[in-house]
């Protein structure tokens, strides 16, 4: 069986979903950013510190290399993962990859108070919107994008199910 990979922004619910997709389909879920904490040892604010994120980027793009590998799994990707070619193209091979969207407030409202590297910043709405722009191209090529606002993750988990076995029936 192919694999259902979330992506999108911080905030978009990418994590709840996984979580109610592997329990409503009974899939195995792998998340990127848990992966690269166990193989490296570090919390994803710590290698931001310590060794930046260029080195994260290169670890996130093997445990997805890795992930991808597999069949038959819910993947969670980080919300900068689709941004390299290299991995946006292991992710489609390995299966549909669902894009998970909200507006700015919702991931405002979401994210703040969290340790998230890249928003820890004055004005972590600019922040957001200047990432946002420069992402909407890379989350466009999702097979399927889904609003989070008004939803709960069993609604959106519920719903992409339901996608994929209207598109398989
Ligand atoms: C990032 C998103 C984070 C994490 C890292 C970088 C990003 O994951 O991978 O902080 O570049 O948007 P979530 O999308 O799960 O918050």
């Amino acid at each position: 069986m192919r694999n259902i990979v979330l992506a999108g922004f911080m905030g978009t619910g990418k994590t709840a979903v996984a979580r109610e997709l592997a329990r409503l389909g009974g899939f195995q879920r792998i998340e990127i950013d848990k992966e690269i904490e166990k193989t490296s040892g570090m919390s994803i604010p710590v290698i931001f510190e310590t060794l930046g994120e260029s080195a994260f980027r290169d670890m996130e793009s093997r445990e997805i290399k890795r992930a991808a590998a597999r069949q038959g799994v819910v993947i969670s990707t980080g919300g900068g993962a689709v941004v390299r070619e290299e991995n946006m193209a292991a992710l489609k091979q390995s299966g549909v990859v669902v894009c998970l969207s909200a507006t700015v407030e919702t991931i405002l409202a979401r994210t703040s108070g969290s340790d998230r590297p890249l928003l820890q910043v004055e004005d972590p709405m600019a922040k957001i919107n200047e990432l946002l722009a420069i992402r909407a191209p890379y989350y466009a090529r999702a097979d399927l994008t889904l609003n989070t606002d008004d939803k709960s993750p069993q609604q959106i988990a519920q719903e992409i199910l339901d996608t994929l076995n209207k598109v398989t029936a």
